[in-house]
C-alpha cells in the first residue's frame, strides 16, 4: 500500500492505470468501510481509498472537532485489506486549487439533511468534485446509508458529463441493527442500546404504515423516540426512492429517512 499526501505525486503514480476504483472515506474506518473496499476491489482496478475529515461539510465547529480520528488504527486496517494507494492529504492539497467544473446542487440538497446543516452538501459536494478531478476514478464506490449524499453526487456527476461511474452499495448494519457509522464509536453502551430500540421501532413502524398510512403520526412517533431515549429529532420522512417525491400514502418504493441526537451524537439512516 503506497501512502500519499500530495496530489502531484499521487497523479504521477495513479494516471498511469487503467482507471481506479476510490473509495472516498472521513476514516473512523468501520465495517461499511470495508465493505466498500471489498466491493472495490472486486473491480479488477486498483483501489484507492482517501482519509480527509472535510472542514466544509461540517455546519457547527465542535461538531468537526469531535468527528471520530483515529489514523493510526485505519492505516493498520487497510494494510490488512492490502489496497492500493492511500490518499490523505493536507487541506490545502485539496482546497489549494481552482476545480474545472462548478458543483451542481440538485435541489434535493435542500431536503432532510440539507435542512437542518445548512452548507453540508455544499461541503460535500465541494470536496467529492476536487477529489474526482484529482483522482479521475473509473468507479465510486458510496453506502446507501447516506442516501441523499449518493443521490446529490450522482446527479452532478450526470449534470457534469464526469466519466466515473457511482457505485451504491447497501448499508452494513452492526448486529442490533443499527447502520455502521463512524459516529458510533462516540456512543456508549447504554447509548447503543438506545439507538438499537429506535431502529426496531422504526423498522416495524414501517412494516405497520405500508398497510396503514394513517398510522404515520409524526408527533406521536417523535414523542415515542424521546420515551426510547433520543435527545432530539430533526426529521422523519417518507420518500419514494426512485423520483425522491415525498409520499403521502403507501407506494412500493418507499424509504423511511430519519435524522435523530443522542446527546451530541447526530445519527442518520433510512430503511
Ligand atoms: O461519506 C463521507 O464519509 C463523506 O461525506 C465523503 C463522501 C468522504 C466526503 O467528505
Amino acid at each position: 500500500m503506497k501512502i500519499f499526501k500530495d496530489k502531484h505525486t499521487l497523479q504521477k503514480e495513479i494516471l498511469k492505470n487503467k482507471g481506479i476504483s476510490f473509495v472516498p472515506t472521513m476514516g473512523g474506518l468501520h465495517k461499511g468501510h470495508i465493505s466498500l473496499i471489498k466491493k472495490s476491489k472486486k473491480s479488477k482496478l486498483k483501489t484507492l481509498v482517501s482519509i480527509f475529515v472535510n472542514p466544509k461539510q461540517f455546519n457547527k465547529k465542535v461538531d468537526f472537532r469531535s468527528y471520530p480520528r483515529n489514523t493510526r488504527r485505519d492505516i493498520k486496517q487497510l494494510k490488512k485489506l492490502n489496497i492500493d494507494y492511500l490518499y490523505i492529504p493536507t487541506y490545502k492539497d485539496i482546497y489549494g486549487f481552482k476545480p474545472k467544473n462548478k458543483v451542481y446542487l440538485d435541489k434535493f440538497s435542500k431536503k432532510l439533511c440539507g435542512k437542518f446543516r445548512k452548507g453540508h452538501f455544499e461541503g460535500v459536494l465541494n470536496v467529492v468534485n476536487r477529489f474526482i478531478e484529482i483522482i479521475k476514478p473509473r468507479y465510486i464506490f458510496l453506502g446507501k446509508k447516506d442516501y441523499q449524499q449518493l443521490y446529490l453526487i450522482k446527479k452532478h456527476i450526470e449534470k457534469k458529463k464526469i466519466k466515473s461511474k457511482v457505485i451504491e452499495c447497501k448499508t452494513i448494519r452492526e448486529d442490533n441493527g443499527i447502520a455502521c457509522s463512524s459516529r458510533n464509536s462516540n456512543l456508549n453502551k447504554k447509548q447503543k442500546k438506545v439507538a438499537s430500540y429506535i431502529f426496531n421501532y422504526l423498522t416495524k413502524l414501517k412494516k405497520k404504515i405500508k398497510k396503514n398510512y394513517n398510522l404515520f403520526n409524526i408527533n406521536i412517533i417523535k414523542k415515542d423516540l424521546i420515551n426510547l431515549g433520543a435527545s432530539k429529532v430533526d426529521y422523519l420522512e417518507n420518500y419514494n426512492i426512485e423520483s425522491f417525491k415525498k409520499i403521502k400514502k403507501p407506494n412500493k418504493k418507499f424509504n423511511l429517512f430519519f435524522a435523530y441526537y443522542i446527546n451530541n451524537t447526530r445519527l442518520i439512516d433510512n430503511i
